[in-house]
């Protein structure tokens, strides 16, 4: 019996216990949020589709009752502000440290074995915090931002393939920002064929900077940034963790040492089980590559730093 907790019922929260519950992923579902009424309200609508979709899921809504939360394998947290046209991920990092902080120490108080999957934005930053503050073990802190851009880099790979986005295989590390995502065109393939034999440069650059944006795209077309994708990434890093498939899925984790940073959250290519993080998978990087990872820690520690009244 796996019991999973979702903090945060706006839209990546609600898509993500929709995705969790609809699919049958988890057998309970508790989804909390401090808006009176909104989670019991999500859970009502999504629980209506267990007739049409043949949903066996248990699912309950609750305004910050974390009594309701005891005993969950998994917590993901999605409460925070999320970004506005213009705005990028790390200027949320005020309020939402704040909200990271008090939500963590309250599942914890009543779930002190769950794996935490941190989905609020900054999210890598957020990560950090959690592993700064919460004393859980660093195999049990999961930062979900990879998951999400490699399949952003999945479906640009599958557009200018002209392929089945099921068969393309596209791997984003680094940053879970617009300037610190790396998408690994060098690894990327469908079916194995490497992708840089079937596009030409100027294609798969543009690719990879279309999976860079693809998070501001989304906030300019939308108003507010997406929450389909997210919740559903959210979700399949849930799948991996509770039902110990072993995946690889890129994740932001606690370094020490692997890819020759330590004392960072950033994305990395993560085993997954039910420890939560059971690998980090060094994958070989070229120069060029070593250096826009370094780069990349340096614009995450540069965002950490401004935690420092929350740590
Ligand atoms: P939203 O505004 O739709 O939902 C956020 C929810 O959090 C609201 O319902 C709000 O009432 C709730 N909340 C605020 N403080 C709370 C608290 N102390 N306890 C419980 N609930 C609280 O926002 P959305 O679009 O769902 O985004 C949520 C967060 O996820 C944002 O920080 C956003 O930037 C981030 N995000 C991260 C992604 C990633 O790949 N890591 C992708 C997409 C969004
Ligand atoms: C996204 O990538 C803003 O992190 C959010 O859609």
């Amino acid at each position: 019996m796996s019991k999973v907790t979702v903090v945060g019922a706006g839209n990546v929260g609600a898509t993500c216990a929709n995705v969790l519950i609809t699919c049958g992923i988890a057998d309970e579902v508790v989804l909390i949020d401090i808006k009176e009424g909104l989670s019991e309200g999500k859970v009502m609508d999504i629980m209506q589709t267990a007739n049409i979709l043949g949903v066996q899921t248990r699912a309950k809504g609750v305004t910050n009752d974390y009594t309701a939360t005891a005993g969950s394998d998994m917590v993901v947290i999605t409460s925070g502000i999320p970004r506005k046209p213009g705005m990028t991920r790390e200027e949320l990092i005020g309020v939402n440290a704040g909200i990271v902080k008090s939500v963590t120490d309250q599942v914890l108080a009543h779930s002190p074995n769950a794996v935490i999957l941190c989905v609020s934005n900054p999210m890598d930053t957020m990560t950090y915090l959690i592993h700064k503050t919460s004393g859980l073990p660093k195999n049990k802190i999961i930062g979900m931002g990879g998951a999400l851009d490699s399949a952003r880099f999945q479906y640009f790979l599958s557009k200018a393939l002209n392929a089945n986005p099921a068969e393309i295989e596209g791997i984003v590390i680094g940053g879970h920002g617009d300037t610190t995502m790396i998408p690994l065109t060098r690894y990327a393939a469908q079916r194995g064929i490497p992708a840089s034999t079937l596009l030409d440069a100027e294609t798969l650059q543009k690719v990879a900077a279309d999976t860079m944006v693809g998070g501001a795209t989304l906030t300019g077309l939308l108003g507010t940034s997406a929450w389909y994708a997210p919740g559903a990434a959210a979700a399949s890093v849930v799948d991996a963790v509770i039902h110990d498939t072993k995946r690889m899925i890129s994740c932001s984790a606690m370094l020490e040492g692997e890819y020759g940073q330590s004392d960072i959250c950033i994305g990395v290519p993560c085993i997954l089980g039910k420890n939560g993080i059971e690998k980090i998978v060094e994958f070989d990087l070229n120069e060029e590559e070593k250096a826009l990872f370094a780069k990349s820690a340096e614009a995450v520690r540069k965002t950490n730093a401004a935690l420092a009244g929350a740590l």
